[in-house]
């Protein structure tokens, strides 16, 4: 039997994550979102490009919960964007209440499915998950580290003019202004990247993959980045689905690594059949511990201000 794949929210990352996932071949995908006609119109948009590019995938949208029965991995975009006025405890709280409810109704019909969490604030929806499932820690894990790490990527390579196969980073933390990027860990072909790039440059790029989100909101004056987020998700559901136990940083519930407890942060993690096989821990030095500290304090402060 093919696979099952749900995504909720057909929005813009909603979408373009059934697009990476069809072209993967991984799974059947279904889209669901609370718009009308939205992913019924982008799911038969999708099916008809599957004779072009040779997939044989089934994409199908609906309205109704009813069509994600029996999912191996429900992917949760739904969310609303903070509009103007709007606190980020309101957004949090509004997208706390569309997440609880993406899951409820999911769980009950995929009682063994893995989330994959990408709605912002992002650390604080995948708690949401887990608390309001009752999910072990194996079964939510959130993208944010791995878009951090590639825009750093992204932009190592273009300032060394290597290929990104050779540029390898590591962002650890929540996924705010307060991200960790592990300088000391990441490389170039084995070479530290400190090595490879003078410290002016490295603090550039550090700064830039900082503010790599709101560039791009700047840049597109509505809405945020889709196609990068979305290319994430399919990687963490290839190494589910396939069973690759590929190492990447994600935010998962830590109890106990990185001296933390009780918290969703990004981490590297090692992603199978099982969902979360295990968290990688790095030695980190204490300007490093104390950077994921304060990233750490401001992922708990979001979590305290939830209303469940
Ligand atoms: N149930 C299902 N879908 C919902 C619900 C709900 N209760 N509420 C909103 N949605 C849908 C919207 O109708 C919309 O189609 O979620 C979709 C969100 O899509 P976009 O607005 O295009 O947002 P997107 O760019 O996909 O980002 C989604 O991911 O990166 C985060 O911060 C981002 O939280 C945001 C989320």
């Amino acid at each position: 039997m093919a696979r099952k794949i749900s995504i909720i929210g057909a929005g813009m990352t909603g979408a373009t994550t059934a697009h990476w996932l069809a072209e993967r071949e991984l799974a059947d995908l279904v889209l669901v979102d609370v718009v009308k006609g939205l992913p019924q119109g982008k799911s038969l948009d999708l099916l008809e490009a599957m004779p072009v590019i040779g997939k044989d995938v089934r994409v199908i949208g609906s309205n109704d919960y009813a069509a994600t029965d029996g999912s191996d991995i429900v992917v949760i975009t739904a969310g609303l964007p903070r509009k103007p006025g709007m606190s980020r405890e309101d957004l949090l709280n509004t997208n706390a209440d569309i997440v609880k409810k993406a899951t409820e109704e999911t769980l009950k019909r995929s009682p063994n499915a893995i989330y994959i969490i990408l709605t912002n604030p992002l650390d604080t929806m995948c708690y949401v998950t887990m608390k309001v499932g009752g999910l072990p820690r194996e079964r939510v894990i959130g993208q944010a580290g791995i878009l951090d790490s590639a825009r750093m990527r992204a932009f190592v390579a273009l300032e060394l003019g290597v290929s990104v196969e050779n540029v390898a980073c590591y962002v650890l933390g929540g996924h705010g202004d307060s991200m960790v990027p592990l300088t000391r860990h990441s490389n170039v072909a084995g070479v530290p990247l400190n090595e490879m790039l003078p410290a002016d440059k490295l603090a550039a790029i550090v700064d830039r993959t900082r503010k790599g989100g709101g560039e791009i909101v700047a840049l597109l004056k509505q809405g945020s980045a889709f196609y990068a987020p979305s290319a994430a998700i399919a990687q963490m559901a290839e190494s589910i689905i396939k069973n690759k136990n590929l190492i990447l940083p994600c935010s998962i519930y830590l109890q106990g690594e990185y001296g933390l407890k009780d918290i969703f942060f990004g981490v590297p993690a090692q992603l199978g059949s099982t969902g979360l096989v295990k968290v990688i821990e790095y030695k980190l030095n204490n300007e490093e511990k104390a950077m994921v500290e304060k990233s750490a304090v401001e992922v708990k402060e979001s979590i305290s201000a939830l209303k469940l």
